[in-house]
């Protein structure tokens, strides 16, 4: 009884870094501070953790992380989103928690490990955000993210699939505005973001980031000085407003960020002052 008391407390609780392991199966890098193959953050969450050195002049000694979250759904299948590179090591790790179920591509910027997801877990159900699936339907994902949209306007409320469990829900963030000349037409933004319901955590892949206190200051003016006004202005549409307007009405606490250390509490308040709506 006490024990079933305990873990419904704990259902409630958000997610925190728990404890480093004594065991370290990786390097322990800024990306990956416990040197672990996946990190579990909750009962049913876990973060792939890995370094990344972008190949931009200047960024090339700056490791911005990089990490997959992944999901046990209540059918005990895992839902993976933004996939990191797939070793031996991390499909074992994998195996002992569920068999892979869903794939997910939630933008463009993060797609190239997705393709050896896919040949690896032939059975598993694989999802690419808007429009890139038509752009690159030799990857072999089975459904665009689009598919699960309300509307065809790139509304922000979209429909989960019961498959998923009723633990995710999904939001499309995109500027409507395309861009021209040198940047082409195509929109700047285009980001699928998932609440999981259980653990009260946000999951974003580019829509926020965090990086450390000492980062190096090129990544910083990048970020903060050109990346954010343009979050914060240009992309600021009607249908901007309405995405951010779904995700503020989700019950989440926690942010777990694509690049950098996730955030166990206040999310929220984090998410809304990076956007510029406080
Ligand atoms: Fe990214």
């Amino acid at each position: 009884m006490l024990v079933l008391a305990c873990k419904a407390a704990y259902a409630v609780a958000p997610p925190v870094r728990r404890p480093a392991p004594a065991l370290r199966d990786r390097p322990v890098t800024w990306s990956n501070p416990q040197g672990r193959t996946l990190t579990q953050v909750h009962d049913d969450v876990w973060l792939a953790e890995r370094p990344f050195y972008p190949t931009l002049p200047g960024l090339q000694n700056t490791d911005v992380g990089c990490k997959a979250c992944v999901i046990r759904l209540p059918d005990g299948k895992l839902w993976v989103h933004a996939p990191v590179a797939l070793d031996p090591e991390l499909r074992a790790a994998l195996a002992e928690i569920g068999p892979v179920g869903h794939i997910v591509t939630p933008n463009t910027e993060h797609q190239k490990f997705a393709p050896s997801w896919i040949l690896e877990y032939p059975d598993a159900k694989s999802y690419a955000c808007p429009g890139l699936r038509e752009k690159k339907p030799e990857i072999g994902w089975q459904s665009s993210l689009a598919e699960l949209l309300d509307g065809t306007d790139g509304v922000a409320s979209a429909a989960p699939p019961a498959v998923w469990g009723g633990a995710l829900e999904l939001c499309w963030v995109r500027d409507q505005v395309p861009l021209t000349g040198a940047l082409g037409s195509i929109p700047f933004f285009n980001e699928v973001v998932f609440f999981h319901r259980p653990s009260k955590t946000l999951i974003v892949t580019d829509l926020w980031w965090n990086y450390p206190r000492e980062t190096s200051r090129l990544w910083k003016f990048g970020m903060d000085r050109i990346y954010k006004p343009v979050y914060n202005r240009l992309m600021r549409t009607e249908s901007w407003d309405a995405s951010y307007s779904t995700i503020m009405n989700w019950d989440f606490e926690y942010l777990a960020p694509t690049h950098g250390e996730p955030v166990a509490a206040d999310g929220k308040a984090v998410l809304a002052r990076h956007l510029g709506y406080e």
